[in-house]
């Protein structure tokens, strides 16, 4: 397996959080990072954190569901400096408000949306090059909620579960193609994403911690990185717990969101 020094790199949902300190972490003389988001503003503040540190940066504001615009920028990337180490990082948190129970349907419809199916077609887009070339590294970025699923969050939930399982079964399917997946699953990192979360946080980590785990975690090729590790082990566990203790273990951290 190829050691961990990717000279072309593509992260979406790099404007913010996880995957600005990701591209950040990344970025180095003799690198190129292709950083994707929404927000064009953002985009450009971490290129020119990332420039400063050496790095070649192209940015461009799509929205991960446009799935043909995505793809062809990333084709375009791909043929001039073939993409090495791809981030699926973008991603939303909705779930219950306040006033609900549980979240709406057309809420659950967008997270699974941009969780998941948009994570799949962008890594879909990146990974015949990385075959032809039996060469190539994934992080797909999951939660601990691929794990445990949270009641105030249920899409959130299933997107984060359906995207561990589709990058676990991946990662066997392409294991000698000289390709490694990764799944991430972070606990609490404070983002944009953990400002919406109204509830407590235990063991929440800057977003620069993450990076540098996730990263470790992608060098070691382990499978899952998860973290913070308690939790972590916790939440694999939790499958064959009792749903009294399981329902003990989520209760503390009941959340909405605002
Ligand atoms: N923060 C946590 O506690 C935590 C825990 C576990 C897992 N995660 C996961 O970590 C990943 C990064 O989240 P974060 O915590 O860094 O949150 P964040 O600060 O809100 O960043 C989310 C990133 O995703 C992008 N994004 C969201 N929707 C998008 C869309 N439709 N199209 C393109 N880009 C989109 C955002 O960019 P724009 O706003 O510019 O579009 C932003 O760059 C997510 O997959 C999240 O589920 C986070």
């Amino acid at each position: 397996m190829p050691d961990l020094d990717p000279k072309s790199i593509a992260i979406t949902g790099a404007s913010n959080g996880i995957g600005a300190a990701l591209a950040r972490a990344l970025a180095a003389p003799g690198r190129q990072l292709a950083l994707t988001g929404r927000d064009a503003g953002r985009l450009e503040a971490v290129a020119v954190a990332c420039r400063a540190k050496g790095a070649q940066c192209l940015t461009a504001p799509i929205d991960v569901r446009d799935g043909e615009r995505l793809s062809a920028f990333l084709g375009e990337v791909d043929g001039k400096v073939p993409i090495d180490l791809l981030v699926a990082n973008a991603g939303i948190l909705d779930g219950r408000h306040a006033d609900q129970t549980v979240e709406t349907g057309p809420a659950a419809r967008r997270v699974l949306e941009v969780n998941l199916l948009s994570a799949v077609d962008t890594l879909h887009s990146v990974l015949p090059g990385m075959q032809r070339r039996r060469r190539g590294d994934i992080i797909l970025v999951g939660s601990l909620a691929s794990l445990i699923p949270l009641p105030d969050a249920p899409a959130y939930s299933a997107s984060k579960a359906g995207l561990m399982s589709y990058g676990l079964a991946l990662r066997e399917a392409v294991a000698n193609e000289g390709i490694r997946v990764v799944v991430a699953c972070p606990g609490f990192v404070s983002t944009g994403m953990t400002d919406i979360h109204l509830g407590p946080r235990p063991g929440e980590i800057s977003a620069d911690a993450a990076a540098a785990l996730i990263l470790r975690g992608l060098r070691e090729n382990r499978p899952l990185i998860g973290f913070p590790s308690v939790p972590f082990w916790f939440s694999r566990l939790s499958i064959v717990f009792p749903e009294w203790l399981r329902r003990r273990m989520t209760q503390d951290t009941r959340f909405h969101v605002g």
